[in-house]
């Protein structure tokens, strides 16, 4: 009989970890994907409980590490894919280069706009309501050396009402997150 080849997700996450929480609950015995790390640089994030309670193993990387190259590359080595799932720090290019094509990121707005620096977060759906946006979504999408600017791999709408504040947004936004993103990351990693 033959087996299929595992593939290995590492999620990359920074907060309240409910997008790792969707991912992790999603491929839980799944026949071919793993997830098998989390990784963060804030100790006292969130996600690391998730992590735990899932029996996943974690990992914190602090600033200063992340610029020992050699070091990360190794840790990283056996994984196939790297999701970022509200990660604040940006991947360092030589990250993005080793796996190009190999790290996903979901951004909680209908890119281009509302994307690029310092947006993230809580800013992108204020940002959304300032504007009078009568319709916000998600866009998942690969990662490259600009913010926010890699190949769309989905893009899903939800309609907003005027009255809706910057946290009703979020947490319309944050359904589609929680629907989509382990998906696309099955899909994407199927063709890998
Ligand atoms: C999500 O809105 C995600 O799109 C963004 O940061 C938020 C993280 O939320 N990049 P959580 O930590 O997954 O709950």
């Amino acid at each position: 009989m033959e087996t299929e080849v595992q593939k290995k997700v590492v999620i990359f996450a920074s907060g309240a970890g409910s997008n790792a929480k969707a991912i992790i609950e999603y491929f839980k015995g799944h026949n071919n994907i793993e997830i098998s790390l989390v990784v963060t640089n804030r100790k006292e994030a969130k996600v690391l409980d998730i992590a735990k309670d899932n029996k996943i193993y974690t990992l914190y990387i602090s600033k200063s590490e992340w610029e020992q190259k050699e070091k990360v590359l190794e840790i990283l080595a056996s994984y196939d894919l790297i999701a970022l799932a509200g990660f604040l720090l940006k991947i360092p290019d030589y990250l993005i280069e080793v796996f190009r094509n190999r790290i996903i990121n979901i951004h909680p707005a209908l890119l281009p706009k509302f994307g690029g620096k310092g947006m993230y977060g809580m800013n992108v759906h204020r940002a959304v309501k300032e504007a009078g946006e009568l319709e916000s979504g998600i866009t998942i999408h690969l990662v490259d050396e600009v913010y926010d600017n890699g190949l769309h791999l989905k893009q899903a709408k939800v309609t907003l009402s005027r009255e809706d504040d910057a946290n009703k947004i979020s947490k319309k936004v944050l359904a589609l997150e929680h629907e989509f993103f382990p998906k696309i990351i099955e899909q994407y990693l199927s063709k890998l």
